[in-house]
């Protein structure tokens, strides 16, 4: 799809952001670096983000302006974006007294064009250490934050620059900014997925021919998503699954039947003993992964023979990560080691990743145009190792049994009380350490199962979930009473960080 707004991204912490609240606004958008500027093609406007350098320091990211200019279209400068303007329209910037950062008042002084329909004062957030010190003659103040100070300037028409961050919640009517400065680019909204969708499937069809595509499903939303849209290109697909005998209780058979609603037969590669043996006497955490990772790449290779195209379900944070850290490895979801196979078919144009230009939420809004179920869509994370990383120390097939079994009590109780979609993750993990308890007359020494549910947005932060009591109760009672091997259930009320989510 052609990019209707460019964000050019100065390492502003928010930059993706911009790009998903313009795209939430129906615009497609996409965060391009500055030096690539002459790469956006023919925007309809265009966003310069924040950045943490200051401008007036010696190599700080540029902009090429008379190219800006050249394309005619209007221009928002945000943070760092707006002090670049400045100075490119013969202004100063100097450094603040103190790094101003959180929530200030802006108060606009007229209340159209890019302020249309704004409150008399209204929250901003603030994040920044320079400030505009001398305004270009014929500049426009738009708005002032509490103390008078300019926080929204007008140099020209068009050529605006705010210094606070519209694209965070915390900027009350952020996104009625934005929506006002979009109301002005050259072009209307158009970014819809069902749009976006059929353009999708009539490339593939294009690009794909008649070869078979590979790809590596899980049962996870991205995976299951890439199938299916492939499938709807009418393409020759072969979906491998390899089960590593660490999947929650009947996933595996579930993963097969789901797909199978759907029309696709997957290729279930069972190599649970492998896996057991590869982990047997192995308890050290990065050891565990090491080997897990390792071992399913080699499985899937091993499978997957004669590959005309491998398809895979690269997001496109992924895609921006790779662009600023300036490495294609990060790129290649799988693991880190035993790329070289994948990057030898980058090179010679044989992978394809067509969700490469979505965010989650899209990649899941686009399931659902795909008709994938709700279940399939808005499952909870489930890491790549699977439950090697919830079972602390050494892998056995007990240790798997026991918290396979009381995952699914907790899981089942979350759904029927209602508060699976509630959170973000939950699960149950085994810790390995005997403690004593009572069963009939005999002192026993048997496991504790440790619960855990969190919110989070994007597992950066979480934290636990006050779930009910009875709920907590009735999972503890149902695992201890059905669960043979464990005499303790625990309630993980962890915040991350400092705690991660999962245990290993
Ligand atoms: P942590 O434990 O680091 O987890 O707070 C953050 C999120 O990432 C998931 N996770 C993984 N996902 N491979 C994955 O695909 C992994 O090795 C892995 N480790 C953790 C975890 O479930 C949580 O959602």
């Amino acid at each position: 799809m052609q990019v209707q707004i460019a964000v050019i991204d100065f390492g502003g912490q928010y930059s993706q952001l911009i790009v998903r609240r313009v795209r939430e606004l129906g615009y497609f958008a996409k965060l391009f670096l500055p030096k690539d500027l002459r790469e956006v093609g023919r925007p309809a406007a265009v966003i310069l983000s924040g950045g943490p350098r200051s401008v007036s320091e010696e190599s700080a990211p540029d902009i090429d302006f008379p190219y800006l200019e050249s394309l005619e279209v209007p221009v928002l400068g945000i943070c760092y974006g707006m002090q670049l303007l400045n100075l490119k329209h013969g202004g100063q910037v100097s450094p603040c007294h103190s790094r101003e950062y959180g929530p200030a008042q802006l108060r606009p002084c007229e209340k159209n064009g890019l302020f249309a329909g704004l409150s008399e004062s209204s929250q901003i957030w603030m994040s920044h250490s320079d400030t505009v010190s001398h305004l270009p003659e014929g500049t426009a103040v738009l708005g002032e934050n509490q103390e008078g100070v300019p926080v929204a300037l007008r140099w020209r028409e068009g050529w605006f620059g705010i210094q606070f961050h519209p694209e965070v919640t915390h900027s009350h009517e952020g996104t009625q900014v934005l929506q006002n400065f979009l109301a002005m680019a050259k072009e209307p909204p158009r970014f819809e997925i069902q749009s976006f969708r059929d353009e999708m499937i009539a490339d593939l069809k294009e690009r794909i021919g008649d070869r078979e595509v590979i790809c590596g499903v899980s049962g996870g939303v991205d995976s299951t998503v890439l199938a299916v849209l492939l499938k709807r290109a009418g393409a020759k697909v072969r979906p491998i699954f390899v089960d590593h005998g660490l999947l929650r209780k009947d996933e595996g058979d579930e993963v097969v039947a789901n797909f199978r609603e759907m029309g696709i037969e997957i290729e279930r590669v069972n190599v649970r003993e492998r896996f057991l043996d590869r982990l047997a006497g192995i308890d050290e955490p990065e050891e565990k992964r090491r080997r897990i990772g390792d071992l399913f790449i080699d499985v899937f290779w091993e499978t997957a023979q004669n590959v005309q195209l491998l398809a895979q379900g690269t997001l496109y944070p992924d895609v921006i990560e790779s662009a600023t850290s300036g490495s294609d490895a990060s790129r290649i979801k799988t693991h880190h080691n035993r790329v070289d196979r994948i990057l030898e078919l980058q090179k010679e144009g044989r992978v394809i990743e067509p969700l490469a230009e979505l965010f989650k939420d899209e990649v899941r809004a686009l399931g659902k145009s795909l008709d994938i179920p709700h279940r399939m869509l808005y499952r909870h994370p489930f890491p790549g190792p699977g439950l090697a990383v919830r079972v602390p120390g050494e892998i056995t097939e007990d240790r798997l049994r026991i918290v396979r079994e009381a995952d699914a009590i907790f899981i089942d109780n979350l759904r029927k009380h209602g508060w699976y979609d509630r959170v973000w993750q939950a699960y149950a993990a085994l810790i390995p350490v005997n403690t004593v308890g009572v069963k009939g007359d005999e002192r026993s020494y048997e496991y504790a199962i440790s619960l855990r549910a969190v919110i989070s947005e994007d597992a950066m932060t979480a934290d636990w979930v006050e779930l009910p009591y009875s709920l907590l109760g009735e999972t503890s009672n149902a695992i201890l009473n059905s669960v043979p091997g464990v005499n303790r259930v625990f309630y993980d009320i962890s915040t991350k960080p400092p705690a991660s989510i999962e245990l290993e």
